[in-house]
């Protein structure tokens, strides 16, 4: 018993004198600014955030979004699902620690030109595979026809307890071998996307603001970025500092007012019975100088969490719209009859973007579109 009680007072001892060495290490930052040892990347010039590294005593209290308790106020509330809820109880939250970052993805700010494409990917901690597998095929770090490619994930976090431990280890890990994945500590959920995508347009604008273009997209398309290079190339304004912004066009859409939909929107969280037109969230084409007034737009625009939606608000506000691209197929392509192979390298090599693709048929077919032998009919 005894025993045990000292052990007890061993373990407390030893805790507080690891809590005042992480303090000191909080304290350290008014000064060293960073603290990447433990991997906690605090947002400068968040006003809040400054106050509390000012006032030493309160450098621990990392103040987590507040849920807003009067939303559930508004009418209807109680009657809208559990996820709905959620969304709206922290819609107001756009600031979040970062877990992993990479400031110098793209040599710093100030090099960041040198950076023709960026791919940035969507990607939640448990999609492994997926990552791997894009690595190796079409968001292979390279130069096509002299310019250069880099990719990031992005990603949040997932589960709770030890799964979630063990997929930011996983995360950790990979970000050892491959330098390729920005982490924020917020939960990775369908509607947290635009959140996401606000906060890495944020890194963006601090990091890496002179990436000449970005595409923006999923972990489960197949993306032939060599045709994106060398379409990107052929623009009169290739250099990134012009408005692009390119996809699968939606218009004349509004949100889906059943609440068993996937896409579900009630009026509660936007009262308006359309959308702009906007880009299919599977793939888009995007400028840096685009992307930068996208951030800018975000600022003022309360979160809808359809991100692709979202993308398509920030825009109109800018008094820029979407445009067509008929290489992006988010929807699919079209394969003629099914008695004909719907994997045919010959549908994919003239395309940008199709969506969804496992893991095996993209390993597949990047390797096929560039076998020197592979046969077209003239197209
Ligand atoms: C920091 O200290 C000032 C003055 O003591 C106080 O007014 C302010 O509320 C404190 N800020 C925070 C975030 O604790
Ligand atoms: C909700 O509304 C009631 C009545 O108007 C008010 O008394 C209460 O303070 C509100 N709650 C919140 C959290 O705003
Ligand atoms: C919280 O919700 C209320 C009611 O919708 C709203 O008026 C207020 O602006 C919200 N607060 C924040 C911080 O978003
Ligand atoms: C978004 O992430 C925050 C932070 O982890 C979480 O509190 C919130 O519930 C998430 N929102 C949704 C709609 O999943
Ligand atoms: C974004 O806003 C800032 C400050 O308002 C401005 O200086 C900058 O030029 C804007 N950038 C773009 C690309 O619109």
């Amino acid at each position: 018993m005894r025993n045990i009680r000292a052990r007890t007072v061993l373990l407390a001892g030893g805790l507080s004198l690891l809590v005042l060495h992480l303090c000191k290490d909080f304290i350290d930052l008014k000064t060293t600014k960073t603290i990447s040892h433990l991997h906690l990347n605090v947002k400068r010039n968040n006003p809040q955030i400054r106050q509390h590294i000012k006032n030493n005593s309160h450098v621990f209290s990392w103040q987590r979004c507040q849920q807003n308790m009067s939303i559930a106020n508004i009418s209807g509330f109680s009657s809208l699902p559990g996820s709905i809820k959620d969304f709206l109880y922290h819609r107001h939250c756009r600031h979040f620690p970062m877990l992993l970052d990479l400031p110098d993805k793209c040599g710093g700010a100030g090099k960041s030109a040198d950076v023709f494409l960026l791919l940035v990917i969507k990607s939640s901690p448990g999609n492994y595979d997926r990552r791997e597998v894009l690595r190796k095929t079409w968001a292979k770090e390279r130069l096509h026809n002299g310019m250069l490619i880099q990719r990031l994930f992005i990603s949040g976090t997932t589960s709770s307890g030890f799964e979630k431990k063990r997929l930011n280890k996983l995360l950790e890990v990979e970000q050892r071998e491959y330098n390729d994945i920005l982490q924020w500590d917020f939960s990775d959920t369908f509607y947290n996307l635009t959140l996401k995508q606000i906060l890495f347009l944020e890194w963006m604008e601090r990091n890496c603001p002179n990436a000449r273009f970005l595409l923006n997209g999923d972990d489960d398309v197949f993306a032939n970025t060599d045709n994106m290079v060398e379409y990107l190339q052929s623009l009169k304004d290739n250099d990134g500092s012009k408005h692009l912004f390119t996809g699968h066009l939606i218009q004349n859409v509004g949100p889906i007012r059943s609440s068993g939909s996937k896409y579900f929107i009630p009026v509660q969280v936007q009262e308006s019975d359309s959308y702009p037109p906007y880009c299919g969230g599977g793939g888009f084409l995007l400028s840096g100088y685009t992307a930068l007034v996208i951030y800018n737009m975000s600022q003022s625009i309360t979160i809808l969490p359809i991100d692709d939606v979202y993308m398509g608000m920030c825009l109109a506000k800018a008094g820029l719209g979407p445009t067509s691209h008929m290489g992006v197929r988010t929807a699919g392509l079209h394969i003629p009859s099914s008695s004909v192979d719907g994997y045919n390298p010959c549908y994919y090599k003239e395309v940008l973007l199709v969506h969804r693709f496992l893991s095996a048929h993209m390993f597949l077919m990047w390797h096929r579109i560039h076998d020197p032998n592979l046969k077209c009919g003239s197209s």
